[in-house]
């Protein structure tokens, strides 16, 4: 369900918006100026109505710190505001609102403008692909989304249905090619849903670069759909946080491989290389992983995975640090050789510039 944060000191008016929402089937949560980031961490809003005149933290000082984090960098915040005056006005969209609505104001206009948003994910972009492509990104989403639940639940994944995504995302780029769905993919690497299709699309291109059987490739790609399906219970604050994580952070980040695993080992008919993909996609061919195995000791599928994951993180988009391009990623990547498995790396790279042979 479509989450909206409403952030207002004005209780009255909390609880009305809370009421009026109700009614476009959305998720609400209210809170003041002074306890947005606090709510927005804990609540991981689709969008965020704003208001402007609060007197202990306004909404100007709540945007600014919210746009901080990478995870609400491009979530729509909509500006509530009696203020008509230009300057306040412009000074809102250049702080990153995306709309802004004049109190006081007609209940179907908030609600058209919701709607309008709530279409203006990165997803909707995927209307410009075939009818296939679209539809086997969706139900990627759909499978996703039932994952991600089943894991806070603790209860078993659909291996079946993730497969059969999987199969018809293989079956979609053998009949169509795979440039568009690279396009509207690559470089999202925002949210753990993201990040994850893009693990799968990139491991499922590699390995049919390097001429894996199809059942394979499938299995290969279910593990970039699923590697960091335990991250859904690493606290938000702790996941979504930018910057550097402090020790127990660092630990809270590092368990959604045992959490992965867990879900992994409820459920009938994983493939193994799956679950190793999930389990040890952070081991480091030097011993620096988070299990401290070396080399040969990690399997073909995690070390695949490390290499991929790697390219996923340095092309993609991040707060602070703009992406890098794909040569200089590759060049990146080459310098950590000593943590990379080198021969897959070199084929990796032939595959990256060859543009995995897709049209
Ligand atoms: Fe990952
Ligand atoms: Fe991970």
């Amino acid at each position: 369900m479509y989450k909206i944060l409403v952030v207002n000191d004005d209780e009255p008016v909390r609880r009305l918006l809370r009421l009026q929402l109700r009614q476009i089937d959305c998720e609400v949560t209210t809170s003041t100026g002074a306890a947005a980031i606090s709510t927005s961490i804990k609540f991981i809003p689709d969008m965020v109505l704003l208001d402007i005149e609060m007197p202990e933290v306004n909404g100007f000082e709540v945007l600014r710190e919210l746009r901080s984090y990478n995870e609400f960098k491009d979530t729509p915040v909509i500006m509530l505001s009696s203020s008509a005056d230009e300057t306040t006005i412009m000074n809102a969209f250049k702080g990153g609102v995306n709309d802004y609505i004049l109190k006081p104001f007609n209940t179907s206009v908030l609600f058209g403008k919701i709607i309008a948003w709530q279409d203006a994910g990165i997803e909707t972009q995927w209307t410009v692909l075939s009818h296939e492509q679209e539809k086997v990104l969706r139900l990627l989403k759909v499978m996703m989304d039932e994952a991600f639940e089943n894991t806070r639940r603790s209860t078993p994944l659909s291996a079946a249905a993730i497969r059969n995504a999987c199969e018809i995302l293989y079956l979609t780029i053998e009949t169509e090619g795979a440039g568009a769905i690279v396009r509207a993919v690559a470089g999202y690497n925002t949210t753990v849903f993201l990040h994850s299709l893009l693990m799968c699309v990139y491991i499922m291109l590699f390995t049919i670069y390097k001429g894996y059987a199809k059942d394979d490739v499938i299995d290969m790609a279910m593990g970039g759909l699923l590697h960091d399906i335990g991250s859904v219970k690493v606290p938000n604050n702790v996941l979504f946080k930018p910057g550097k994580l402090d020790i127990t952070e660092y630990k809270d980040t590092v368990l959604h491989v045992q959490y992965g695993t867990e879900i992994m080992d409820k459920t009938q008919g994983l493939p193994q290389v799956v679950k190793n993909i999930c389990r040890y996609h952070h081991e480091r061919m030097d011993g620096s992983g988070y299990e401290g195995m070396k080399a040969e000791k990690i399997c073909t599928e995690a070390r695949l995975a490390a290499i991929v994951e790697t390219y996923c993180a340095v092309t993609g988009k991040k707060l602070n640090s703009e992406s890098k391009t794909s040569a200089d990623a590759l060049s990146y990547m080459m310098s950590l050789r000593g943590q990379l498995d080198p021969k897959l790396l070199e084929d990796f790279k032939e595959a990256v510039l060859n543009n995995f042979k897709v049209n």
